[in-house]
């Protein structure tokens, strides 16, 4: 027979409990990160683009140096096509853009990068000037640093085996990629990407839009535009593009592919 004292004294306990449990209950519940599908990612989680140094300034955008001299890259680019590339048409991206931006301080804080990816921040008014002349700066910049005298050659490094497993060897990914360069219809880029589910892609892009306005990450990229190439080669694209492989710098395209890495992360 339970006592009245046990019967009180388990009693006490129960409501003890009840109030715990009341308590516990009130608490605010801590919310779960959102499983909302990955939108592209911000300034703050998108790899470097531009260079090794970050993202491009336009406050106000700047031409940078050619990193060599304009004969240096004679094996596939004769130094006439250098100085009017850089020294013309990259220089007038440049002022072009800085142009457009020059009524817009606000923009100004924004990486060129950033204005790319986001492009519906800009005004309407001067959307396409920046999409243009700003994808113009960024491809070109990259598009420098992506060839050197000393290039050319066979891939080495992770890239090497990378392109290797995706493509099935060096020999048919330049295949693919001279193939797609030659179809992109008028002027634009022929890329290799690495794209947003981590994978290694070969695209194009019109004019001068770039991959990361796809969300994807470019690795490297030819200039098919005919100012490119057309004062030595003519319209004989075929033959600049399989002739441009003598000058790709696979030490910088290793270090981009392996900054790329961190947009799959
Ligand atoms: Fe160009």
């Amino acid at each position: 027979m339970m006592t009245k004292f046990l019967r009180d004294k388990i009693a006490f306990l129960l409501t003890g409990v009840m109030l715990a449990v009341l308590l516990i209950s009130c608490q605010p519940v801590p919310v779960a990160e959102s499983q909302s599908p990955k939108a592209t990612p911000t300034t703050a989680t998108f790899p470097p683009v531009a260079s090794p140094d970050g993202e491009l300034s336009a406050a106000p955008a700047k031409l940078p140096p050619l990193p060599y001299d304009y004969t240096a890259l004679g094996k596939a680019i004769d130094a006439e096509t250098m100085k009017l590339h850089h020294d013309g048409h990259h220089a007038s991206y440049v002022n072009n853009l800085n142009d457009a931006l020059k009524q817009e301080s606000g923009l100004q804080k924004s990486s060129v990068e950033a204005l790319l990816r986001d492009l519906n921040s800009v005004p309407e008014n001067i959307r396409t000037k920046v999409r243009n002349n700003g994808g113009g700066h960024l491809n070109h910049t990259i598009f420098w640093q992506i060839m050197s005298p000393e290039g050319g050659g066979e891939p080495t490094g992770e890239i090497a085996q990378e392109i290797n497993r995706t493509f099935g060897g060096f020999d048919e990914f330049k295949k693919q990629f001279n193939q797609a360069g030659g179809d992109r219809f008028g002027s634009g880029w022929v890329w290799l990407v690495r794209n947003p589910a981590g994978q290694l892609q070969i695209v194009t892009t019109a004019n001068q839009d770039n991959p990361i306005m796809d969300g994807a990450y470019p690795i490297m990229g030819n200039d098919v535009w005919e100012h490119a190439y057309y004062l030595r080669y003519r319209n004989r694209r075929a033959e600049y593009l399989n002739n441009w492989w003598n000058v790709v710098n696979w030490p910088e395209i290793n270090r981009r592919s392996q900054v790329s890495l961190q947009l799959a992360s």
